[in-house]
């Protein structure tokens, strides 16, 4: 296990404490960078090309982990996947939630994910006060105890770095399921790779905030060789398990994101209430963030957001016919008989197949 010291050193507070002193120059970057909103394509193309100056202390203290990489010819490549956006109701919508296992199955995906997370904690070094309610782990959101902004960002980052696995392998495997049976898909591979996708803006968001260390580094590649090959067997053996892993770790997620989104409102992070403090650019276009929502608070509930579509998608593909079953999410329905498309993020607990499928 980890102490706190060493897990702090993965991305350490002297680093973190600098985004706070972020844009003391204020008036005349926030001017650079001012722009309305804009539909989603026209956003898009206007969205600046160069990275947005985090800091004005040395730039060998915060350099830009991934700069983009200057051509001759290339002026910006765009997200092959454009995020369709949320409204603020939208987000604020979105509530934890837990699906009550009913199957074996789902018992034992969702012991899995508590170990998962149980681990979680011990790795990072979070002590007794910081971890919420053991008694009640399905809805709570408050600890004694608030986690530092580098405790979160470790946090983060490792997490996000797990979450764009399993997408890409359920993806990958129906895919290739489809190649070699001669048959269809109907609909699932896009969604899944749309979502591991997601989760990889995800992590490229925080790692503009927060380089790793060489520790963290390790773990991560240990932790993505032991969860990629886990994945890939479990899934040929039994998607509906892993869909239903996923929904449960989604849940994790959301909880996670909710009570950073309740420490920040507490004022419990103060770099991050900081008006001063300034988002990644990268997240703004991605997310197409409007000029006045565009704070720690805001992207966290965007992430919050995703990660709640995630879970209500998990939950319902894990409840359809595998092989048959088109992906309720991307179909259109038959006139009559379902109003308008499911909504995954306000479905804790995914759709039932009676209700998309009939
Ligand atoms: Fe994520
Ligand atoms: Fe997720």
């Amino acid at each position: 296990m980890l102490s706190t010291q060493a897990s702090v050193k993965l991305c350490s507070q002297r680093q973190v404490a600098q985004l706070g002193l972020s844009v003391v120059k204020p008036v005349a970057a926030l001017a650079a960078h001012a722009r309305p909103i804009l539909p989603a394509a026209q956003h898009q193309h206007n969205a600046p090309s160069g990275p947005r100056s985090f800091s004005t202390t040395s730039a060998t203290q915060l350099r830009d982990f991934f700069p983009p990489k200057e051509t001759n010819f290339i002026r910006r490549t765009p997200p092959a996947w454009p995020h369709p956006g949320y409204t603020m109701e939208e987000m604020l919508a979105v509530v934890p939630g837990h699906r009550e296992p009913k199957t074996v199955g789902d018992w034992f995906a969702w012991k899995l994910v508590r170990l998962c997370r149980w681990g979680m904690d011990l790795a990072t070094g979070l002590r007794e006060g910081q971890q919420v309610d053991k008694k009640n782990p399905t809805t709570a959101v408050v600890a004694s105890k608030p986690l530092t902004e580098a405790q979160w960002l470790i946090r983060f980052i490792f997490l996000e770095s797990i979450a764009g696995v399993p997408g890409m392998v359920a993806g990958m495997l129906r895919h290739l399921g489809s190649l070699r049976r001669l048959k269809r898909d109907n609909g699932w591979i896009e969604t899944l790779l749309e979502e591991s996708y997601n989760e990889r803006m995800h992590l490229l968001t925080f790692m503009k905030m927060c380089e790793p260390g060489w520790f963290m580094k390790m773990m991560i590649i240990g932790a993505q060789g032991v969860f990629f090959n886990a994945m890939f067997f479990s899934y040929l053996i039994s998607p509906k398990i892993c869909h239903r892993f996923v929904g449960y770790l989604e849940e994790e997620a959301v909880h996670t994101y909710t009570r950073c989104i309740r420490e920040i409102e507490a004022g419990q992070l103060p770099k991050w209430s900081d008006e001063k403090f300034r988002i990644p650019e990268m997240a703004v276009a991605y997310w197409h963030m409007p000029e006045d929502h565009r704070t720690m608070r805001d992207l966290i509930l965007y992430i919050r957001a995703d990660e709640a579509v995630h879970r209500g998608v998990n939950h319902t593909l894990s409840n359809l016919n595998q092989k048959e079953d088109p992906n309720p999410f991307v179909s259109d329905y038959k006139t009559g008989k379902v109003q308008h498309k499911p909504q995954a993020a306000l479905k804790p607990a995914g759709y039932e197949r009676e209700d998309v499928i009939g």
